[in-house]
């Protein structure tokens, strides 16, 4: 997708009320964003379709809501205050910061650009004849850029696995990587930088004690597992899910609510007996990538990615990646955590964090599967794969946002015909009816074509009608967002149409 076409979701998503930029009026927060009228029934309806498939579809898996701030020693025992870092470097020149990490990677996906490229230039020649494969393994050029691409992947992975941060740096001089705003590359060393935010709490500055704000949610649930565990007489295998902000000092912030400092994450730690990861981590990695197919989106958008360098505290990972507008990127990672994080709170605590298993009669220090998935991520992923311009009969133009009905912010709209012969009044009344179970818009100004289109671009799957037909046989049309077909259907009948179409639980259930 262009530059182009991005540019255009993110004034889709301003102009209709979905997103805004922090502080606009005072020339806004870098990668700090506001959720709007439209934007916040959006959010919430991801929440609770996690929610529910999470936690009340699964017997075993609880929900909490833990503080944002913790013990400053959380985050030691966690290893963040050690190793939560991103490699950095600066161009002299232009003064402008990046992520040595990410120059290479886009270094590498260029060399995949020229290779595709290379491809495209010989099918539009030889057309039906060509020979894809073939021209894969013998082209010379083609054959460069493909071992360029392993040798620097190599030397990449590497040097992500040891920390190497002097190696970076020389495969950035390598490969003559030049800063895209001054063009030179006059570069600095790369440094490690730690993506927490810091604060205080407490009145003097004698007395107050440094705190982080959390850059994940998981730890709020490690902290709570023996009080969960205990409360709630959990047996393992359970799991502990929660949604809440997090926070990360990111050095590049950009692609709009892709990568932000501020932003909510959706995470399930699933505690399991020592041994069992391998089994839980495809159990999980099946589990998720179902609930995304179960809202009806692409299957081609999504693939799987393993992780290169694995996290301090992982021993098997992997993203569930989405073709966001800017190419395929991380939307969720699954990763197996091992002991790390129980263990460490055990031995930066003192306190015991053992798991009592009754079925053998032994004891342990549980394994974890965690499945995170950043809930901006999801929206934008929502937002663009949705967001489409249908050419219609006439060859006027028409901009539906196709969101799954279920997310949609509002799941239908009220809309009298005309603004007179008491069709508002009666609108009204109808809706009234429904609006306790369904969240519902009422619109009656302009023509009845634009006040669709206007629906259309919110993505609310169903506008209700009421006509001069209403007064006599109460009954109205439907519209339907996709096809723009249109049914009459009796007002006691509403309640019922909308129920079975969409029930959230039918969903999941239907994907199950
Ligand atoms: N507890 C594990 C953890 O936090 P992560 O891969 O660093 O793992 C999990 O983050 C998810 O959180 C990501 O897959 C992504 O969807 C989301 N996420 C991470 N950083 C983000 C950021 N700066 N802005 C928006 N979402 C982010």
């Amino acid at each position: 997708m262009s530059d182009e076409k991005f540019k255009k979701i993110v004034s889709h998503a301003k102009e209709y009320g979905f997103i805004f930029q922090s502080s606009e009026i005072y020339d806004g927060l870098s990668a700090v964003y506001d959720y709007g009228q439209n934007g916040v029934l959006l959010k919430n309806n991801i929440k609770e379709y996690w929610w529910k498939s999470m936690v009340q579809l699964n017997d075993n898996i609880v929900g909490i809501d833990s503080a944002i701030f913790s013990h400053p020693t959380t985050w030691k025992a966690s290893g963040h205050v050690d190793a939560f870092n991103d490699p950095l470097i600066d161009n002299k020149d232009s003064k402008k910061r990046y992520r040595a990490d990410n120059l290479i990677e886009d270094y590498l996906q260029k060399l995949e650009l020229k290779i595709l490229k290379e491809q495209k230039n010989q099918e539009k020649r030889f057309g039906e004849s060509f020979d894809k494969k073939t021209f894969l393994e013998t082209n010379p050029r083609v054959i460069n850029y493909k071992s360029k691409i392993d040798v620097i992947h190599n030397r990449f992975s590497k040097a992500l696995n040891n920390d190497d941060l002097s190696e970076l740096k020389k495969i950035i001089d390598d490969c003559e990587i030049v800063c895209p705003i001054s063009g030179t590359r006059n570069w600095t060393d790369v440094k490690q930088f730690n993506l927490m935010f810091r604060t205080q709490l407490g009145a003097t500055k004698t007395s107050s004690i440094d705190l982080f704000l959390r850059p994940e949610t998981a730890q709020g649930i490690f902290l709570n597992y023996l009080n969960v565990q205990k409360t709630g007489r959990m047996k393992i295998p359970f799991g502990i899910a929660q949604i809440g902000k997090a926070f990360r000092n990111e050095i590049v912030a950009r692609q709009f609510i892709f990568r932000m400092r501020e932003f909510e994450q959706m995470e399930m730690q699933f505690f399991i007996k020592p041994g069992s990861q391998k089994q839980w981590y495809e159990y999980w990695k099946k589990e998720r990538l179902n609930w995304h197919l179960s809202l009806g989106i692409d299957k081609s958008l999504f693939r799987f990615h393993n992780h290169e360098k694995l996290a301090h505290y992982a021993d098997a990972a992997c993203d569930i990646e989405f073709n966001f507008p800017f190419g395929f990127k991380e939307l969720e990672g699954i990763h197996s955590r091992t002991d790390f994080d129980l263990s460490n709170h055990e031995k930066y605590s003192s306190k015991q964090i053992k798991y009592f298993d009754s079925v053998d009669n032994s004891k342990y220090t549980p394994y974890v599967l965690e499945t995170s998935i950043g809930l901006d991520r999801m929206f934008l992923a929502i937002f663009t794969s949705s967001l489409t311009y249908d050419k219609l009969e006439d060859s006027s133009k028409r901009v539906v946002l196709k969101i799954p009905s279920i997310l949609a912010p509002y799941k239908c709209a009220f809309l009298p015909l005309l603004k007179k012969d008491g069709l508002p009044e009666i609108t009204k009344k109808i809706q009234k009816k429904l609006k306790l179970n369904f969240s519902t818009a009422y619109d009656e100004k302009d023509a009845i074509g634009r006040r669709y289109r206007r629906q259309d671009a919110i993505g609310t799957p169903y506008c209700i009608t009421v006509d001069h037909q209403t007064v006599t046989d109460n009954t109205v049309t439907i519209r339907e967002r996709d096809s723009m077909n249109q049914e009459r259907i009796h007002i006691d009948k509403l309640e019922e149409f909308l129920r079975s179409s969409l029930n959230i639980n039918n969903w999941l259930l239907n994907s199950a």
